[in-house]
């Protein structure tokens, strides 16, 4: 597999050089172009070295008449002779550049010529990637198709603290790869009804209660269900994440929303998963107004949210019901019991005690228990591996489930 690999000019780009060596050890044949800047923080060299091919540096730089002649064509060759372009890290300028079409390097060129699969991941300080003109390139990227590997929060090479680091390169060489293997439609003619993320429990118009978890489970079970041919429906809490291509998605705040959304959208649902983190209390009766500060203690009062979960188990049908359960103990044991009490089909379970997995991460550890068979205990990887797993495993179930009903 010919891939190339577009190296921006940022701090980042010597996290690039690792994503070039982690592709060549997965197989493929990594071809590496720098922009100018790009040359300012890492030397070609190193990725000559690492991919063991000559890196192209520039369109016309430097160069005689007959090179010139023989290279003018060189963006059209490349574009030809690979099925992937991965531009990391990307710019705010590169973004910028690759949104309005200018092309006046070897990569903005590459881009403009290149009609496969295109993956982006961005990296700059936070500021520039909150900036509107940005979020505006970028949406109207990924609206062309283009594939973006989000970029993650923390410290950033400003000192700043905040989004816009690189993801790492493992990640992104992850998705590259998913972009190249043939997607199965083994899901097509399913219509997928997913939650995901947290809620939020009004106490007065600017105070909720919620919890951590980020919604990147559920978005990565919503966008390999969707890339295996099924119509997925994903009713979302509020996160900060993009929707994933071809998925229709619900935005609702709170529990009793999300209930309401779910119920509207059980009746075309063939299979259900509940990976969302709903509060499990809620405040009847939030004051319209905000309340006020006063220097005694103050108590409220909270009451349960409606448990969506166990209220479509009592009128899932044959449709699939796949729930979750976070705990800090007894995983497998709470597990057994929510698939009991809730009528699902299958939990998975995860301790969120870990450091490193979970709530937040973009890595999970998760254990499946499953209606009539042992516990399968899946090892740590990334949430979307994760959510292949956890659907090869459905159909598997429901085949399974279905051939008891039926003898
Ligand atoms: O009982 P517990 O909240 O731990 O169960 C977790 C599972 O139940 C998850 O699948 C979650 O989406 C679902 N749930 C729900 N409604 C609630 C609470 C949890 O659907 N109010």
């Amino acid at each position: 597999m010919n891939v190339v690999v577009g190296v921006g000019g940022g701090i980042a780009a010597y996290k690039a050089a690792e994503l070039a060596r982690a592709l060549g050890e997965r197989g493929c044949a990594v071809n590496t172009v720098m922009t100018r800047s790009a040359q300012e923080f890492v030397r070609p060299l190193t990725f000559a070295a690492l991919t063991g091919r000559k890196v192209i540096t520039d369109l016309f730089a430097d160069r005689s008449a007959d090179e010139v002649l023989a290279s003018s064509v060189e963006h059209i060759r490349v574009a030809r002779e690979n099925q992937l372009l991965i531009v990391a890290p990307a710019t705010a300028d590169l973004l910028a550049r690759f949104a309005n079409g200018l092309a006046d390097d070897f990569l903005t060129t590459l881009y403009l010529a290149f009609s496969g699969p295109v993956l982006i991941a961005p990296a700059m300080n936070a500021q520039m990637w909150n900036h509107p003109a940005t979020q505006a390139n970028l949406a109207l990227l990924k609206a062309r198709g283009v594939e973006v590997v989000e970029p993650g929060s923390g410290p950033l090479a400003c000192g700043e603290v905040g989004a816009g680091r690189l993801a790492e390169p493992g990640l992104i060489a992850e998705r590259a790869l998913a972009l190249l293997a043939p997607a199965r439609r083994d899901f097509e003619g399913e219509t997928v009804l997913i939650t995901a993320g947290p809620t939020q429990e009004a106490l007065d118009p600017v105070r909720f209660i919620s919890n951590r978890s980020s919604g990147k489970m559920g978005y990565a079970l919503a966008e390999d269900a969707a890339r295996r041919g099924a119509r997925v429906v994903l009713v979302s809490g509020p996160v900060n994440l993009a929707a994933p291509a071809g998925v229709e998605i619900v935005h609702v705040r709170s529990a009793a929303d999300m209930r309401n959304a779910v119920l509207e959208q059980l009746t075309a649902a063939t299979m259900v998963i509940k990976s969302a983190a709903v509060a499990d209390y809620y405040l009847e009766n939030a004051p319209p107004q905000k309340m006020k500060k006063a220097a005694m203690r103050m108590s409220i009062e909270l009451s349960p949210t409606p448990d969506i979960l166990a209220e479509v188990g009592r009128i899932k049908g044959d449709r699939l019901l796949i729930g979750f359960a976070a705990e800090t103990q007894n995983l497998a044991a709470e597990a057994r019991r929510k698939l009991e009490t809730k009528n699902a089909d299958m939990i998975v379970g995860n301790l969120v005690s870990q450091e490193g997995v979970g709530l937040e991460s973009d890595m999970n550890e998760v254990i499946l228990v499953r209606r009539g068979a042992d516990p399968l205990a899946l090892p740590k990887a990334t949430k979307r591996q994760i959510a292949t797993q956890i659907l090869d495993e459905a159909l598997r179930l429901r085949l399974a489930l279905h051939a008891v009903t039926r003898s």
